[in-house]
């Protein structure tokens, strides 16, 4: 199914993804790392997040054009006080087509064991859960805060058994840091019904240290495991899918690998990002983001915003990692700065 909306490039709109928080409980070394987001790194105030009513009557619109998805992220979105309100208030938003919206989170899994119950209370399909080892030392060191694996396999558990699954679990590989843990995850998965995905290390924002060389690419992963555990590929399951999947020869289940340094997918990218303050953003590596807010605040009425929606739509032609070239490199800070990732949501 195709939206109403196309942009400058033919790509249907599908997927909204609104980050409800730019803080996060975790460190992750290629996301916010301590040396930059310290105690002084100054975080959006209160007043400054779009509140909960703002959020769902943008995500109204959205859905009257023909957004399908939505995904909640952050940060960690979980953090934010009371999120199944805002779930529940997404999950009565009526479609066109009256199928049921696809309502999903993104979360590091930290506090999910205990927030899983309400949130599927509260109408949410599925949750996908950032997990980048198994082995306790190597993820300490990664979320940088001492946090566990086995609290993070508990989350998903319970999030199983609430039925909030099929889990997916995102595993962003960084050479020289969990590449030895591929394997280890892909056995731990194997099997079970949580998906497992490969991601990438991306220069998204502009604190994380980026360089080429510290980029595994997806294929050395498939080759990684199928040597062991053979792989074949499997048809995306939607058009603009992030993931390219593969299933265990044996039927025990699939991976996924998100490839987007070195094998880009923006030809079909149908995703738009709603940052925490409101901003609406055409690409993950944009650097400008459109004030909705304002558009919000100053009293504008639904066709309005409705009608600039479309019009900024419709003028999108972002395709970043398609475009990406060697100059990348490590020169991120080179023109103007990239919003962050956990500003602008996963
Ligand atoms: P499913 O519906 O479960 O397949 O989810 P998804 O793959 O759309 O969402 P998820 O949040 O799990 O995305 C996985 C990861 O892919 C993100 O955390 C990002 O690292 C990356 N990603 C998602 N969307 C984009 C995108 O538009 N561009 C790029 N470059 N990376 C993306
Ligand atoms: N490159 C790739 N993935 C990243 N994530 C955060 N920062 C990066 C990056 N620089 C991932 C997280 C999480 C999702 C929201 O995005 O691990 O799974
Ligand atoms: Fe937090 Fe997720 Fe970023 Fe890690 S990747 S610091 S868990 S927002
Ligand atoms: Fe979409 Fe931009 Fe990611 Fe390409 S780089 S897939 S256009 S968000």
């Amino acid at each position: 199914p195709t939206g109403l909306l196309s942009d400058a490039l033919g790509r249907p709109l599908h997927d909204l993804r609104i980050s409800v928080t730019d803080r996060c409980n975790f460190r992750c070394v290629y996301c916010m790392p301590k040396e930059v987001f310290d105690k002084d790194y100054q975080y959006l105030p209160h007043g400054d997040l779009l509140s909960f009513e703002e959020i769902t009557r943008v995500a109204r619109l959205f859905v009257a054009h023909g957004v399908e998805k939505l995904r909640l992220t952050g940060g960690e979105p979980l953090l934010r006080k009371n999120l199944e309100r805002l779930v529940g208030m997404l999950r009565a938003l009526p479609t066109p087509s009256g199928r049921p919206l696809d309502l999903t989170l993104t979360t590091n899994g930290s506090i999910l064991a205990r927030k899983a119950q309400a949130l599927k209370d509260a109408g949410l399909d599925r949750v996908t859960v950032s997990l980048d080892a198994l082995d306790d030392g190597v993820f300490r060191s990664m979320n940088d805060v001492d946090f566990s694996v086995a609290d993070v396999l508990h989350g998903i558990d319970t999030a199983h058994a609430v039925g909030l699954g099929p889990v997916k679990v995102n595993m962003v590989v960084k050479g020289g840091t969990n590449v030895d843990q591929i394997l280890p995850m892909a056995r731990h998965f194997k099997g079970s019904p949580t998906i497992l995905r490969f991601i990438e290390f991306m220069d998204v924002g502009a604190s994380n240290g980026w360089d080429m060389r510290d980029v595994v690419p997806s294929g050395d992963v498939v080759r990684r495991i199928s040597a062991e555990l053979p792989l074949v590929p499997v048809a995306a399951n939607y058009s603009g899918e992030t993931a390219s999947r593969w299933r265990y020869l044996d039927g025990d289940g699939e991976i996924g690998v998100i490839s987007s340094v070195t094998q880009a997918f923006c030809g079909d990218c149908s995703r738009l990002r709603l940052s925490t303050e409101g901003k609406l953003y055409t690409c993950l590596f944009a650097t400008r983001g459109h004030d909705m807010r304002a558009l919000l605040r100053e009293g504008h009425d639904d066709l309005a915003l409705s009608g600039a929606i479309a019009q900024l739509w419709r003028g999108r032609a972002d395709r970043y990692s398609e475009t990406r070239s060697a100059e990348t490199g490590t020169g991120q800070l080179d023109g103007p700065r990239r919003v962050e990732m956990s500003y602008i949501g996963g």
